[in-house]
C-alpha cells in the first residue's frame, strides 16, 4: 500500500525499521506532532487500527498538502491540476519546474496553489527534498536524472516534436498523479505547531493514545559526523532549523516531556540521532517517572548523501516509552503472535 502524502526526507515508511505501533495494544488516538508526509499515521488509519489522529507540521507546504488531502473536492482539483500540466513535462520541463518553484516562493496563501506547486517540485528534485535558503526560498534545481525519468514516464517518443495526433491522451496514461487513500470516516486534526497539536489532543476525549515524535534530527555542535570541510551539518529540508542548535535539541526533549506527563498517552515512540547529550537528557526525563522504556540503535541512515556505509556516520536511535518493546522484534514474531496481534 502506498503510504504517506509524498516522498521526502526523513520519511518513516519502513515499518520494519520503525515499528511504532506495538501490535498487542489498542489505542484510541494517534498523536504525531512532526508529521510531514505522515507515513506512519497513514498506515494505521488505512489499516483501520485508528480513526482519530492529531498531527501538525510547521511547514506551510506540508500544511497545504494535508489540507487538500482531507477534502474530497480539493483532492480532485489538485489531482486534475497536476495531471493537467503533464504535457509540459515533454515540452518545457525546466520551465514548468521554475514556474512551480516561483509559486512556492511567492508565499501564496492558497492551499491548492501551494500543494500543486510543492508536489510538482518534489518530483523534480534530488531526494524529493525541498531545501531552502535562510530567507525561506527554495534553493534546489531540477535534477537532470529526475527530469529525464519524468519525461520517460510521460511517454517521450524519439520522433518528438513530430508527434502524432492524440499524443496528449497517451501522455496522460504514462504519468498520473494519484493521492494516497483517505477514508471518509477518519477524523484527522491538523495543527500548525507541535504545541497546538498537543493542545488539540488534550482537549479531546481520547483516553489511551499512541504518539510518534519524529523531530528534525539533532547532533551536538562541533561533532563531525562523517563529514569533510567544516563538519557542520546543513539542514536537510526547509524547516529543519539548525541541526546542531539548542532549539532543535529542545524540540525533541520538550515534546517528549509533555507527552510523558499525560496519563492519556499510553505509548510514546521517538527517533533521532544518537549522541551522549541526547541519550543523557532522555534518561533524565525518565528518571522522574516510573514508566518502562527501551532504547535501540538502528544503524546509519540509508538515505544519507555521503553513504551509509562509512563508519563515522551518525547512528539513528529508536526510543520506546510504554506499551511493548518493538524495535528489533519484528523478525522474531511467531505466527501465533502475529495472529493474536
Ligand atoms: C523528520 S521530519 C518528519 C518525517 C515524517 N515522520 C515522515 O514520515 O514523513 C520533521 C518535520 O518536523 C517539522 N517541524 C519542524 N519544526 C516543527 C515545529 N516546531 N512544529 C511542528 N513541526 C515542525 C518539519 O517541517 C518536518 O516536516
Amino acid at each position: 500500500m502506498k503510504t504517506g502524502l509524498f516522498p521526502g526526507p526523513g520519511g518513516k515508511g519502513d515499518f520494519k525499521k520503525y515499528p511504532v505501533w506495538d501490535q498487542r495494544y489498542v489505542y484510541d488516538g494517534w498523536v504525531e506532532p512532526f508529521v510531514s508526509a505522515g507515513h506512519q499515521v497513514h498506515r494505521y488509519l488505512a489499516h483501520g487500527l485508528i480513526k482519530r489522529a492529531f498531527v501538525s507540521d510547521i511547514d506551510p507546504k506540508v500544511k497545504a498538502t494535508w489540507f487538500c488531502w482531507r477534502s474530497p473536492e480539493l483532492r480532485e482539483i489538485v489531482a486534475n491540476r497536476i495531471n493537467g500540466v503533464s504535457p509540459r513535462l515533454l515540452i518545457d520541463p525546466i520551465g514548468l519546474y521554475e514556474e512551480m518553484k516561483a509559486v512556492v516562493d511567492s508565499g501564496t496563501q492558497s492551499p491548492i496553489e501551494l500543494s500543486v506547486a510543492s508536489l510538482i517540485c518534489r518530483y523534480f528534485v534530488f531526494g524529493n527534498t525541498l531545501r531552502s535558503n535562510r530567507k525561506g526560498k527554495l534553493n534546489v534545481c531540477a535534477s537532470k536524472d529526475k527530469t529525464q525519468s519524468l519525461q520517460k514516464k510521460a511517454g517521450k517518443t524519439n520522433d518528438y516534436p513530430q508527434l502524432e495526433p492524440g499524443f496528449l491522451e497517451d501522455l496522460n496514461q504514462g504519468w498520473r498523479f494519484e493521492w494516497p487513500w483517505f477514508g471518509d470516516d477518519w477524523n484527522v486534526s491538523f495543527s500548525n505547531s507541535w504545541q497546538q497539536c498537543l493542545d488539540a489532543f488534550e482537549s479531546s476525549n481520547c483516553q489511551n493514545a499512541i504518539a510518534f515524535v519524529d523531530t528534525p534530527y539533532w547532533l551536538p555542535p562541533k561533532s563531525r559526523p562523517g563529514r569533510r570541510g567544516t563538519g557542520a551539518l546543513t539542514p536537510a529540508y526547509t524547516h529543519h532549523g539548525n541541526p546542531q542548535g539548542q532549539e532543535t535539541f529542545d524540540l525533541f526533549i520538550n515534546c517528549i516531556d509533555r507527552l510523558l506527563d499525560n496519563p492519556r498517552v499510553g505509548r510514546v515512540v521517538a527517533t533521532n540521532y544518537i549522541s551522549d547529550e541526547l541519550c543523557f537528557e532522555v534518561a533524565r526525563l525518565l528518571d522522574k517517572r516510573k514508566r518502562e522504556w527501551w532504547f535501540t540503535p538502528l544503524g546509519t541512515l540509508a538515505t544519507m548523501n555521503n553513504g551509509s556505509h562509512r563508519d563515522d556516520c551518525p547512528i539513528e536511535g529508536f526510543w520506546e516509552f510504554g506499551g511493548r518493546r518493538m524495535a528489533g522484534r519484528y523478525d522474531q514474531l511467531s505466527l501465533l503472535e502475529a495472529a493474536a496481534a
